[in-house]
């Protein structure tokens, strides 16, 4: 939250700086005196985490792209060539590709958390817009990324989501085709998701920096979702408290990150993606990388005409507005109460929303026929109606738990109890 600086330069050279460009002033008290809720448990781990997968994707990436050839005749091989011959080449591909996955699994426990504690309410709604712009820019990158080692599925995927452009009424064919730059998915289409896979991490980047501005103006939100009253006594400073707490999760998360990278490294893809793209041959099952998977299914769940939006229409609107829904979240969601903690029934509402989330992953990943279809469109129908009913009308109806006074008062013993919150001394029997 907004608060005094406590920064003292020391030396002559801080106090120069600080006179001309209080950079190092802007570090220390975002990040080394940032009051933050004494409560944060391992769920406000993730925002750093995440941090720290912006940047090794940069860094791997940006050293791929130094072995890489973003022609269609050439970048299926050196692709290979990266593996084979670039000295840890193999590691640099495997990390970019697992990291890609981490990223994701960070960026799903981040919003969920967002999403159980309330985060994205009232005053903190425009660090969750920018969270969904990120988010939006996190799956164009992954998207166009996954087209350039031009295997079956990059080509096929590429093919089958550009076409999708072509259902907007009017202007669709138009998009489709100055996505392709030409009349199909070729060369012209590979350069210039190549162009855009580099360029739009460093956008992300950006918006990073006003995520985290507009987390810093409001403060964090925390567990209990009540507001910091006393920051004396309700908050400590970001360093050391968070550091070392964020460096934990940080170690055990690249342990995981490891255990894909150097075990596992290909269970996450998608096998025909070793084989090189043919225009001339189709998978039988065209899927999208893990993460895609839920909007996938809501995409191919809408298997009618709604009035006078033809099917495949209706399945594009389905799946964009599936996120689109995510902007205006802190408008739909009335109750005045932030954290699910406090709200019982609330809480009941979304472990189903969690489990349909994951289903739609799973039904996403199956073909698109008989139970599966139908399964989806249940699913699809539980999504749209968890934001636009459940949780406007929950709001209104729910009564939640008491609150805690303040967030010392939720944490902290009674003052009454002289113990400390030690556990009483057995008392003799009678
Ligand atoms: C590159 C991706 C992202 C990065 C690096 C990032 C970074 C961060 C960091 C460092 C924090 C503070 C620590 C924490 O609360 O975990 C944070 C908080 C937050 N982020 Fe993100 N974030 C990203 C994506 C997103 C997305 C996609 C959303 C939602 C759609 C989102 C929503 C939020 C919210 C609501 C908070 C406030 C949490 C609270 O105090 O309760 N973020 N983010």
């Amino acid at each position: 939250m907004s608060h005094e600086s406590t920064y003292d330069p020391q030396s002559g050279v801080e106090k120069w700086l600080d006179k001309r460009l209080p950079l190092v002033r802007l570090m220390y008290d975002s990040f080394v005196d940032f009051p933050s809720p004494k409560n944060l448990n391992y769920w406000w781990t993730f925002g750093g985490i995440l941090a720290i997968c912006l940047v090794v994707q940069i860094l791997t990436g940006i050293i791929l792209a130094m072995h890489y050839t973003p022609h269609v005749d050439y970048a299926f091989d050196s692709v290979e060539h990266i593996m084979r011959d670039v000295n840890y080449g193999w590691l640099l591909r495997y990390v970019h590709a697992n990291g890609a996955s981490m990223f994701f699994l960070a960026v799903y426990i981040h919003m969920f958390r967002g999403l159980y504690y309330g985060s994205y309410k009232e005053p903190r709604e425009m660090l969750w817009i920018l969270g969904v712009v990120i988010f939006l820019l996190m799956m164009a990158t992954a998207f166009m990324g996954y087209v350039l080692p031009w295997g079956q599925m990059s080509y096929w995927g590429a093919t089958v989501i550009t076409n999708l452009f072509s259902a907007i009424p009017v202007v669709g064919e138009s998009i489709r085709t100055l996505l392709w730059g030409g009349f199909s998915v070729d060369n012209a289409t590979l350069n210039r998701f190549f162009s855009l896979h580099y360029l739009l991490p460093f956008a992300i980047a950006g918006v990073v920096v006003l995520h985290i501005w507009a987390l810093h103006i409001p403060g964090n939100n925390n567990p209990t979702g009540v507001e910091v009253k006393n920051v004396k006594k309700d908050t400590v400073p970001f360093h050391p408290y968070y550091t070392v707490k964020d460096g934990f999760a940080i170690a055990v998360f690249l342990v995981l990150f490891s255990i894909f990278v150097f075990f596992a490294p290909n269970s996450l893809g998608h096998p025909d993606n070793y084989i090189e793209a043919n225009p001339l041959a189709t998978p039988a099952h065209i899927v999208p990388e893990w993460y895609f998977l839920p909007f996938y299914a809501i995409l191919r769940a809408i298997t009618f005409d709604i009035g006078p939006i033809p099917a495949k229409l209706g399945g594009v609107i389905a799946m964009f507005s599936s996120i689109l829904v995510l902007f205006v979240l802190p408008w739909l969601d009335t109750s005045k109460v932030r954290s699910m903690r406090y709200r019982p029934i609330a809480k009941l509402w979304f472990a189903i929303f969690a489990v349909v989330a994951c289903a739609l992953g799973y039904l996403g990943g199956q073909p698109a026929e008989g139970v599966y279809v139908t399964l989806a469109q249940i699913c699809t129908a539980y999504y749209f109606g968890y934001f636009l009913i459940i949780l406007p009308l929950l709001g209104i109806m729910e009564t939640p738990k008491p609150l805690p006074a303040s967030i010392a008062d939720a944490v902290l013993p009674p003052k009454s109890d002289a113990s400390g919150g030690a556990i009483p001394a057995a008392q003799p029997a009678e």
